[in-house]
Parts: structure tokens; sequence; C-alpha cells
């Protein structure tokens, strides 16, 4: 690997960890499962030891939990559903009082190499010197929490957060029946306790039937559930959600024990739930027959567990051990593999989705797995099928990831028939019989019908509907009855529907009826980067539509950008260049714009920024480069000033505003076309803004 590829990679590795990090601990929506994640961590990690000199100090490796940077940060309006198709639900979020910890929640060194555990082992030998013990208990999957009791009364209940800081989730933690608001005698004066809270697979069960039943996106896994329901608005449903929680880690300055089992033996007389499954262990092989014995054990468990944690049981040892910036070096964890079942396929099927992507699905036989029985799993697309080289009636691996739908790891080729032949895929859409196409760069085959497939065309109702687009409250089943009753076939259908007609569907009564009105009326003040988004541009997702927005103040702009002009956007390549172009060139989908329009639907920025004055009217301003306030922040300060900020340097612009570590390529070209440079505080003495103005030290023009 050269210096640059190194580079480069770590770069890509940071950022879609960051990414992977958000999914998880903000949206509760992986996209990725454990396993994977661990691995590109691993990778990450392994190349900043190589090339020390690439590490970025904001790295994910290095902040444990990291979930955005400034420029990065999202509104908890943000944290609701994943734009995972694999229909992945977190509940929307609120705005939770923030707290700082009072000792930082860190995390745990991982591995799933037994290995490592040894070398583990030999180095806290190495170090402590005489005999000593360790303390192995289960690695419990669900969300870490820190509860704080002062004279026996819970007092706080704070989530990780970013390990410095969480969110105060105490009135929700109160209505979670195991854990104690009030202590039994013993206890010492203030001392925080930390655990896991989770949702047993019976409650997980139990919830994601009646989701299904109110047709709302499903929880992926338990700890989504568990994550998604600590942060429910409501307090009294949280008491409804069945969840549950072991503590492990008492961190108190007064105590009268010495030993981590002796801290939790005190912790379960003061009432505190701890797990019974702990053990203490002397030798390397007696903690390996500890983690043989519940990898397979655990599947009796009510509950999802996903490792064993291993730690010194002296307190005394672990604070001369003490921690490294990410994870204490007394303690380690060892993940199990993920589970597999093994079971046929009885057939396949070929679903089209949204953008015409052909996903074959296979109809399992109903095996055991993770705490639910599964029958279907995802083959992805045609190359997997091919790289898995499936032949029909084969044994296959299943296995659970972070994701809702299990997927097929490998063919169990000691039960293949020897007449098996490979597995048919269909040259033509199931849905409408269009030839299928490959196209350049992506995956799979697809469906080009995109304007006449039903199933596509239903697709794209159900996307534009969705939470982060248009948020509309109707489910899949009525948008399906609605088309095939021929009362929607276009986009803009969905705002000419009458009132009769939504109470011509089954189970659809005036209160409904109502309330579907009133969502639609709703949605007409849903900010353009939304409806940008709601329009399924194919590769424009949640995040590109609201930078493109950014970039072109209207859908009118963005129609007539040229490839050159939308790939100098940041994060927008040729693809998705190629997509925006090809979407605005068709007559069906520059119709909808305008009934869209007609309609009322937000179709530009100006509305979503208040004016605060006119002093940059008529600037064009280029930005690059890091500044006291977050980029997105920047925009919306020049655009509440009446001034553009422009998608490239070109001869139209007026300004480049560079802050920290500006672009060279943009410096470059805002030279060449002799186009001033200015930084932050000139911008602030502009708009006369002395407050702003203040906080920065030099005006420059240079
Ligand atoms: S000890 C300072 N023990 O796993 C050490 N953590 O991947 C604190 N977890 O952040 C952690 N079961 O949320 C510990 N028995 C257990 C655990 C456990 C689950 C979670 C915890 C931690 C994460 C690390």
């Amino acid at each position: 690997m050269t210096q640059k590829e190194a580079k480069d990679r770590i770069a890509q590795l940071d950022r879609e960890l960051l990414e992977h990090n958000r999914n998880y601990y903000v949206l509760n929506a992986p996209v990725i499962s454990d396993f994977e994640y661990d691995i590109l961590m691993q990778e990450l990690m392994e190349l900043q030891k190589r090339y020390p000199q690439f590490v970025n100090p904001s790295s994910p490796a290095l902040h444990p939990g990291s979930e955005y940077t400034p420029d990065t940060a999202i509104s908890t309006e943000d944290a609701g559903e994943s734009t995972n198709p694999n229909v992945i639900a977190a509940e929307p979020a609120r705005k939770f009082n923030q707290l700082p910890h009072k000792n930082p929640m860190l995390s745990l060194g991982n591995t799933y190499d037994f290995e490592e555990v040894r070398a583990f082992d030999a180095r806290i030998r190495e170090a402590a010197g005489v005999p000593f013990t360790y303390n192995c208990e289960l690695k419990f999957d669900g969300t870490a929490i820190c509860l704080t009791y002062i004279d026996g009364k819970l007092v706080h209940a704070l989530t990780r957060g970013d390990g410095m800081v969480g969110d105060d989730v105490t009135e929700n933690v109160k209505r979670i029946p195991s854990i104690p608001q009030q202590l039994k005698p013993g206890y010492p004066h203030e001392f925080e306790i930390r655990g896991e809270i989770f949702m047993p697979f019976e409650a997980f069960d139990r919830l994601n039937m009646q989701k299904e039943m109110d047709e709302e996106p499903l929880f992926a896994n338990p700890r989504n559930a568990a994550a998604g329901s600590l942060k429910l608005l409501n307090s009294e449903e949280v008491a409804q959600r069945g969840l549950d929680c072991i503590l492990y880690h008492i961190i108190s300055p007064e105590s009268n024990f010495t030993t981590h089992t002796q801290a939790l033996e005190r912790a379960s007389e003061w009432g505190l739930p701890v797990s019974s499954k702990a053990r203490e262990c002397t030798t390397v092989e007696e903690i390996e027959e500890f983690i043989n014995y519940w990898d397979s054990e655990r599947k009796m468990l009510p509950y999802a567990t996903d490792g064993i944690v291993i730690k010194v049981n002296n307190l005394e040892l672990q604070r001369q051990l003490g921690f490294t910036a990410k994870s204490p070096k007394w303690a380690t964890a060892y993940k199990f593999k993920p589970e597999e079942a093994l079971t046929p396929i009885l057939s396949i099927d070929f679903q089209v989705g949204r953008t015409g992507a052909i996903t074959p699905v296979a109809n399992l036989s109903p095996v055991q797995l993770s705490g639910t029985v599964v029958k279907r799993a995802t083959l992805h697309n045609r190359d997997q099928m091919e790289v898995l080289d499936i032949h029909t009636g084969d044994w296959v691996y299943v296995e659970k990831g972070g994701e809702i739908i299990p997927k097929i790891t490998r063919v169990e080729l000691s039960k293949r028939a020897i007449n098996a032949t490979r597995a048919p895929f269909p040259s033509i859409c199931p849905d409408c019989g269009t030839p299928l196409v490959s196209i350049p760069g992506q995956a799979g085959v697809f469906c080009p019908n995109s304007d006449g497939c039903p199933m596509q065309r239903k697709g794209k109702f159900i996307h534009f509907v969705g939470r982060k687009a248009m948020n509309i409250n109707i489910g899949e089943a009525t948008i399906e009855q609605l088309y095939n009753k021929g009362y929607i076939s276009e986009i803009e259908d969905l705002y000419s529907l009458s009132r009769e007609q939504l109470l011509s569907l089954d189970k659809f009564k005036e209160k409904s009826a109502s309330n579907l009105m009133a969502s639609l009326q709703q949605s007409l003040s849903v900010p353009y980067s939304r409806v940008l988004f709601a329009l399924g541009i194919k590769n424009i997702g949640e995040q590109s539509a609201k930078t493109l927005a950014h970039c072109f103040n209207s859908i009118d702009e963005l129609a007539m950008a040229t490839k050159e002009e939308l790939m100098e956007v940041e994060d927008v390549g040729e693809i998705m260049a190629d997509s925006i172009i090809d979407f605005f060139a068709s007559d069906i989908h520059r119709g909808t714009i305008e009934a869209l329009r007609a309609k009322g639907v937000q179709l530009w920025a100006g509305s979503e920024v208040e004016k605060v004055s006119n002093a940059l009217e008529g600037r064009i301003i280029m930005i690059t480069g890091t500044y006291s306030v977050s980029r997105e922040e920047m925009k919306a300060y020049i655009e509440s000033h009446g001034g553009k900020v422009a998608s490239s340097v070109t001869a139209k612009t007026t300004w480049l505003l560079a802050g920290e570590k500006p672009g060279d390529s943009k410096i470059k070209k805002a030279t060449q076309l002799n186009i001033p440079i200015i930084d932050e505080a000139f911008l602030y003495n502009i708009t006369s803004d002395t407050e702003k103005a203040e906080g920065i030290n030099s005006s420059t023009l240079f």
C-alpha cells in the first residue's frame, strides 16, 4: 500500500465509521452488523498504527461512540427512521437534557480471537506480578446506562451519549421495574453504577408484532428497540415496553469491598439488579471454558448477549492498571461470532424495489435464530447469488447482523443434491415483464421501466410519504389499496384524494380519513431539502438532498445545473450527477414537479431561512475550510443576510470565504479568476455583526 493509498483509506474508514456510529448511537438503526463494524474498526486501527502521520485527531478510533463532528451534527428530528431499505425503525428521539458524565463512559477493547484474550492475560499477569483472579461476565446486548444514587435515591440516569456527555433519561428509567428508585440500607452516601438496559426477546417480539399491525416500521433487533424505547417522549409508554436492566460496574469513592465480585454482591444487597451468571476465573483455560459454555448456552437465555467481558477482579489492581484514552486496561471483551443456522431454501422470490433493483429473497424452511424464527433471508442481488453459487434446493447458513432481514452467508455443499442446477435468475422484470438491465458501477440488475413498473411506482409512494421525506401518516397497505383502485397514479395525486375516496377503503372511518387529510395538508410545510429527498431521485439519499438543497436554492436551479456544476458540489460524484440529470430530463418528473408546486409543496430554500438583513444581497459566496461555526450554520448565516452560497468557484463568485484548512484547489481557482478571498471576520464586518466579529481576531482581505 502506498502512502497515498493508506492516507485515503484511513480517511475513508474514519468517515464510514463515523456514519455507522451515527446510525448506531443516534438513529438506533445500524446498517451493518457488529461483526462488520468491528472488522472495519480493526482495519482502521492497524492502519493508524502503521501510518501514525495520517491519524486524524477526531477519528472514531480514538473516540469511542463519537457520533458526529460539529460539521455533521444532526438535529434530533433526524433521529428517526433509517433510510436503509431494510426498514429499520427508531422512534423519534426528543431533545433530552444533556448532562456531563462525572467519569467518562468508556468502551471495552474487544476481539473475536481467543488468542488475543491469551495476550491480554499475559499482559495483566506481567503487570500484576502477584496471584490474582478475573471476573467473567456476560456481555449484555442492550444500551449502556449510568445511574447515580444519592442517599439511596435514584437521582440521575444518563445514556452514554458520546462518552463525555449523555442524555438525561431519568424519568424514563424510573419506569423500568427492575431499577429501584429507593435502595435497601447499607449503600454509600453517593455512587454511580453502570449497566445495560435491554429488551428481552419476548417483549421485543410483542413490540414488533404490534408495530406490524399498526403498519409502522419494525425494530431491527432488541438492542435498537431498547435504545429507541429509552428515548420515548412518553414515560408511560416506556413502562409498557418491558425493558429490563442488569448492572455491572460500580464507581464509588467510599466502599467496603475490595473486589468486583464483592462490589456487585453489595449492589445486589441494596436491591440493584446484577447478573447471577458471572464467574471468577484464575487461569486463561478457565476463561476459555466459560466462553465456550456461554457461546452455546446463551441461546437459552431470554435476552441477547454478544460476548463475554473479562475483568480483573481486584479493584486495587484495576486502579494500578488504569485506562487508555478509550478503554480500561483491566478489562476486555471476547465477542461471539454471529449466530448462524443451517436450513434449506424452499423457493426464491424476486422483489422489485423503488429504484428498480431486483432483490432475490429466499423462502427458507423455518429455523430458530437468535431468539426468533427465520423464514426468509435476503440474497441481496444477482451478483451475490452468483458469488454464493446458489443452486435449487441448497442448504444455506443464515446469519442475523444488525439488520432485520437475515442474510445468507454460504452454502453447505455436502448437502447439495448431485443433479442440482444453478438457481435461475429472471431475465425480465417479475412485475412488468420489461427485460432487466445491468448498470455500470452498480451491483445486480434493474428493471429500467422506472415510470411504468407498478412495483417501482408503489415503492415511490412509500418513499415519498416516509418519515424522513414528506412524513405523511399513511401505511403501505393503504398506498397499495389507493394504487390498485386507481386513485393514485402519480405522486401529486395524493394531494387530490377526496374524503369519499378515502372512506371507500377497507378499515377507513371518518377519523382515519380526517387524519390523513390533515397529514397531507401538514406535509405542505415540509422543507425543500426533504421534498428533494422525497422525490426519490436515484442515488440521492437524505444527506445528499440536504447538501443539494443548500447549494441550489430551488428545484428550478437544480434542474438547470449542468453535470459539471453538480459534480463540483462536495460529495456529488458522477453517478449522482447523472441520476439528477436523468431525473430532470423526464417529462413525467417535470410534470410531477409542476403539479406539486401548484399544490403548494415547498420547492425552494428561501422559505427555510429567516431573513435578518440584506447586507449580502447579490453576493455569491463560496465557502471552504472550517469556521468558528459549523458549515451548515455558516451557510444559513450567509443566506439569512441575503447572500447566496455557491457550489463552486466560477467567474460569477463574489468572494471565496476561507476558513481554517481551506481547500487548495478552491484557493487556486479563486486566485486564477481574481476572486477576492475573505475570512470570517471580514464577513461579519459586512453584516455589521459586532457580536460575532468580536469573537474573531483579524479582518483581512487578501
Ligand atoms: S464493563 C469501564 N461489563 O459493552 C468498563 N460492559 O463494548 C465498562 N457491556 O460500553 C464496561 N455487558 O455498554 C461491561 N458485563 C459487562 C457488559 C458491558 C455489556 C457493554 C457496555 C460497554 C460495551 C463495550
